[in-house]
């Protein structure tokens, strides 16, 4: 187990991910981002609901960096040599949340290798500001990472029937090729958003956090909500910066 690895927290019913990039600092005493410098804005909503989908277009529209914590489970998932590939695949297919201290890791590494990296770019205000999509899910997850990794600013919330979301998954799944865009583990997945994510949205609904946004129609309305909403809140600066 690597040395910033070993400082971390354990939780009860997991060991934390031993082979995982160490993070740069590992006090534990603090966030490793100061939330004056980096700003994160989760990005919460059912499966299918279009946080994927809506992330990218903030991504090109403000200069986010979109980092899907599913999409880095799936890629450590299949990065040779993880331990904890088997592990991501089955709860990714079961529908269920993976240990929090794996997903927050990569986040804190995934995050700090994009700051690293533009550090000496001259618009390094556009790259430290994050969308976090698909996270938190659970609130061991909120907390852990506000804990060590850096408080976030925001929650957008995209609002969804499960009817809508259902659809688009279905239709997502003729071409996906994920094991989870399938009716069974979708009707999981639906039940661990209620049960667990949907907890998460209220805790920050509570603190004032929360963007909530209709997720319904096309996507471009979507985006032109989303737009109003997070302007009106003067979180994003100048457009395109
Ligand atoms: P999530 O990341 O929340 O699971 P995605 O962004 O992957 O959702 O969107 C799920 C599927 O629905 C994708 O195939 C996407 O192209 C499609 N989609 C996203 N937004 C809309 C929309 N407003 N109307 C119709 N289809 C959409
Ligand atoms: O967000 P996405 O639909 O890509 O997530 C796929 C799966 O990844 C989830 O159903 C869950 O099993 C896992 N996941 C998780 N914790 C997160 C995000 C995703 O365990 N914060
Ligand atoms: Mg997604």
């Amino acid at each position: 187990m690597s040395k910033a690895a070993s400082d971390m927290p354990q939780s009860a019913e997991t060991k934390i991910p031993a082979e995982l990039p160490a993070p740069l600092t590992s006090t534990n005493t603090s966030p490793r981002f100061s939330a004056n410098e980096v700003t994160v804005i989760f990005v919460l909503g059912g499966p299918g609901s279009g946080k994927g989908t809506q992330s990218a277009k903030l991504v090109k529209d403000y200069g986010f960096s979109h980092l899907s914590a599913g999409d880095l489970l799936r890629a450590e998932q299949d990065r040779k040599g993880s331990q904890y590939g088997d592990l991501i695949r089955n709860n990714i297919r079961e529908g269920i949340i993976v240990p929090m201290e794996i997903t927050v890791t990569l986040l804190s590494n995934a995050m700090a290798a994009i700051l690293e990296k533009q550090k000496d770019d001259e618009k390094v205000q556009s790259t430290s500001r994050f969308l976090i999509d698909g996270f938190p899910r659970k609130m061991d997850q909120a907390v852990y990472f506000e804990e060590t990794v850096c408080l976030s600013a925001a929650t957008l919330f995209l609002s969804c029937p499960e009817d809508v979301m259902l659809n688009r998954l279905l239709k997502r799944g003729e071409t996906s090729g994920r094991d989870d865009d399938n009716i069974e583990s979708i009707k999981k997945r639906f039940r661990v958003f209620e049960e667990t994510s949907m907890p998460v949205v209220n805790h920050y609904e509570k603190m004032g956090k929360v963007m909530s946004v209709s997720a319904v129609g096309t996507e471009a309305e979507v985006t032109a909500r989303i737009q109003k909403e997070i302007e009106s809140r003067g979180i994003l600066p100048i457009k395109g910066n």
